[in-house]
């Protein structure tokens, strides 16, 4: 299968700190594929190098066949490569609608958005009956759903998500779960996913990545590291 995201010899530095070294990573077309690593392991500047927020100062990053290390960020939800940074990120003064208006921002396919507006309220009914509230009165729980929503405002065909289960109740956890192999398999979306439960991100993904310091140290199956000794114990709480 083709591979819709490539990173190759990624390095990318805050001042002088090396965040990212050497990394090299794809997604293939239809995957769900995940990073796992301890907190500062560069899980989320990988995220952000991809996106352009952070630059990368060596290596190439390609989507769809083509370089967009030098994209700007802002650009690229219009090419199908959609964000949900950590902490969510969403605009607090705007109601829900107004923030799902804000995923769909640069379409132009009026009747395709009212219908992806439907869709995200099927997804999340919550956000429907909050509709009118504004974002910054939303639970946690509440605002890390309109922020994928959101996202998928933008029909993205491919979606970065970082750990959009931090802080929440299992319950909310799973439902956002389900609803990302929900996007995966209904409508193709591929997705690259770091989150901080492990367990559950390699019960989800297909294949996975383990970044250490900066560095991958491990590429495989999710069915297979599952089972790896090292993985248990380190990452599985086994
Ligand atoms: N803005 C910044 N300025 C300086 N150093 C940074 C900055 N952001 C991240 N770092 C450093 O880069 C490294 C990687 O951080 P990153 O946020 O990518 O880790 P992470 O794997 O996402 O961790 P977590 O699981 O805690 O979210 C860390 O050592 C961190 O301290
Ligand atoms: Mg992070």
């Amino acid at each position: 299968m083709a591979a819709i995201l490539e990173l190759t010899g990624v390095c990318a530095h805050y001042g002088r700190i090396q965040a990212l070294r050497d990394v090299s990573l794809h997604v293939d077309e239809g995957e769900i594929v995940t990073i796992i690593g301890a907190n500062g392991a560069g899980k989320s500047t990988t995220l952000m190098t991809i996106c352009g927020i952070v630059m990368a100062s060596a290596g190439d990053v390609r989507y769809m066949g083509e370089s967009i290390r030098d994209t700007r960020a802002d650009l690229l939800p219009e090419r199908g490569l959609c964000q949900v940074p950590e902490g969510r990120r969403i605009f607090p003064r705007l109601t829900v609608r107004e923030n799902l208006d804000m995923g769909a921002f640069f379409r132009r396919d009026v009747d395709e958005i009212e219908a992806d507006l439907g869709m995200v309220f099927r997804l999340f009914p919550v956000l429907f009956e909050r509709r009118k509230q504004h974002g910054g009165t939303l639970s946690g729980g509440e605002q890390q759903m309109l922020a994928i929503a959101r996202a998928l405002m933008s029909r993205p065909k491919m979606l970065l998500l970082d750990e959009p289960s931090l802080g929440l109740s299992p319950m909310i956890s799973q439902h956002i779960f389900r609803i990302i192999k929900n996007v995966n398999e209904e409508r193709g979306m591929t997705i690259l996913l770091v989150e901080q439960n492990a367990n559950i991100a390699l019960r989800l993904a297909d294949r996975a990545y383990v970044l250490e310091t900066g560095t991958v140290v491990m590429e495989d199956s999710a069915e297979r590291m599952r089972e790896n000794t090292d993985i248990k114990k380190a990452y599985l709480g086994q």
